[in-house]
């Protein structure tokens, strides 16, 4: 094709007419190299929902260019390490599990390893794998999947080892990139990628490169497609949904899109993550407690309590207007149910400091929270600043928070004995005579799993009886 793309096309990028030619092409080699007939792929995917979602579009492409998946290491003649770099722990298992491919790859030479993800966006991480583990074959970057089918190809023809794909962060957005699903049921859709915030003590606007939001038409035929083929839930992705539409030519912002969306015909939940505060509105939670679709959970993480904190991150909002817009949800959406993410540690939080981020924390009583104790990351702005605190008063802290936290869900939990919730039937729970379900607050209710129905994919209503640690109890009502 080539010339002028029409406005509709620009997103299009022709990766399907490109991936045919590659899949004749890597067809033969695979012949000559792989030891299944239909190669096979493992994909180990670590880190956020965002990856997770970028790992189904790794997916789609093998399943197109004629690959299978396995979970066993030793039958693959792919593996694909698709990395996170939030926090050094998050590196260290990569380095970890790469390491210990070596005797793999001595078993089977003919295996391809790649390793790909925000890891591979750090100049100086990508140069260590390189060193030490030279028996990796392929580095990809966060922006380069579309590129996967002629990198594997170029490795199945040359045999040279290390070609790598980075630090190439695209104007468009792949549209066309086969997705392969790993739930019937549940479906993310990233709105938009990357990040423009540069929170101090945070990677992921380094390896992930500039916002940019994808046109509400895809998404808004994505989900069509999606609810049509009979999915229940659909988790919305961004690492900031409310600057949702910047840099659309369209006007549009995040309430607008949750509005489209909702008119959408069916019987499904929408739910979103992440929101930022600086840019949570007003008008977004109207439009929650205006629709039909939007569930009742709101993931808003304040990081800090404290204001001095909140401005040496970088977050741009106060611990008052975080907690305005709180309330203001509370008051519009009564059955609302908060989650947030705190940061224990950042350098130089004093311990009065820290009581603040307690205080905001038994203020608002979140239902459940994700605490992190600060990580140095290499080539952020707070990985320059003094950090006097030990490791071992930081963890005393983060014990602290949590024996705070787990009295408030505990509590939160059991106040919901005797309520009648509306709950999406999941799966299978782990005790096969039980099923998980979730409430539209995105609580785990577990229920008697009854030989004559099916209702894995059902909404149904259920009486809660009792409150566990993580999840509550229930039974079905009709
Ligand atoms: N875009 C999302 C967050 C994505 S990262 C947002 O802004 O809310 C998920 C969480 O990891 C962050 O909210 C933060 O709490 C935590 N995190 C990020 N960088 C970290 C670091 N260097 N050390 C510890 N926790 C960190
Ligand atoms: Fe990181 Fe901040 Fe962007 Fe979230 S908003 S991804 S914490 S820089
Ligand atoms: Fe990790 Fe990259 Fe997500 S750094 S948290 S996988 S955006």
């Amino acid at each position: 094709m080539g010339g002028n793309l029409t406005l509709q096309d620009e997103n299009k990028t022709n990766f399907l007419e490109n991936q045919k030619i590659y899949k004749n092409l890597i067809k033969e080699l695979v012949e000559i190299n792989c030891k299944n007939p239909i190669p096979l792929a493992m994909i180990k995917t670590y880190g956020c929902q965002q990856n997770f979602s970028d790992s189904e579009r790794i997916k789609g492409i093998l399943k197109n260019i004629g690959f299978d998946f396995t979970d066993d290491e030793e039958k693959a003649d792919l593996i694909i390490f698709n990395t996170c770099a939030i926090r050094e722990h998050a590196e260290d298992r990569v380095f970890g599990n790469v390491g210990a491919l070596k005797n793999i790859k001595k078993k089977n030479p003919n295996l391809i390893i790649t390793v790909c993800g925000c890891m591979m966006e750090q100049e100086n991480i990508a140069e260590k794998i390189r060193k030490s583990f030279p028996f990796v074959d392929l580095l990809l970057g966060t922006d380069s999947i579309y590129h996967l089918p002629e990198m594997l190809y170029r490795v199945l023809k040359n045999k040279k080892g290390l070609i790598s794909e980075r630090g190439i962060f695209r104007k468009v957005i792949d549209e066309d990139i086969p997705i392969f699903r790993e739930s019937k049921l549940k479906a993310s859709v990233p709105i938009m990628y990357g990040c423009d915030n540069f929170c101090s003590y945070c990677i992921v606007p380094y390896v992930r490169g500039r916002e940019k939001s994808r046109k509400p038409e895809y998404i808004i035929s994505e989900i069509k497609e999606l609810v049509f083929s009979g999915y229940k839930e659909i988790m919305l992705l961004g690492q900031n949904v409310n600057s949702y539409g910047k840099n659309l030519d369209e006007e549009i912002n995040f309430s607008e899109l949750l509005r489209r969306i909702d008119k959408i015909e069916g019987n499904f939940w929408i739910r979103f993550m992440t929101s930022h505060p600086k840019d949570a509105s007003f008008e977004l939670i109207d439009t929650i407690s205006q629709s039909k679709h939007i569930c009742h959970q709101l993931h808003l993480p304040f990081q800090s309590g404290n204001d001095r904190i909140l401005k040496e991150m970088n977050r741009h909002y106060s611990r008052e207007k975080y907690l305005n817009i709180v309330n203001y949800a509370k008051e519009k959406i009564p059955d609302l149910f908060l989650t947030s993410d705190v940061i224990v540690g950042f350098p130089g939080e004093t311990e009065s400091e820290f009581e603040d981020t307690l205080s905001l924390i038994n203020e608002v009583k979140f239902s459940s929270l994700f605490t992190f104790i600060y990580s140095k990351r290499p080539g952020t702005p707070a990985s320059k600043m003094i950090d006097p605190t030990s490791k071992i008063d930081k963890s005393k802290r983060f014990k602290r928070l949590l024996e705070l936290q787990n009295k408030i869900s505990d509590k939160i939990f059991h106040d919901q004995i005797g309520k009648v919730e509306k709950v999406l039937v999941e799966n299978l729970s782990q005790d096969p005579k039980k099923l998980t379900c979730r409430t539209s607050g995105g609580i785990v209710v577990e229920i008697d799993k009854k030989e004559s129905e099916n209702l894995i994919g059902k909404f149904i209503n259920v009486k809660i009886t009792e409150a566990k640690r993580c999840n509550l109890i229930g039974e079905m009502i009709k």
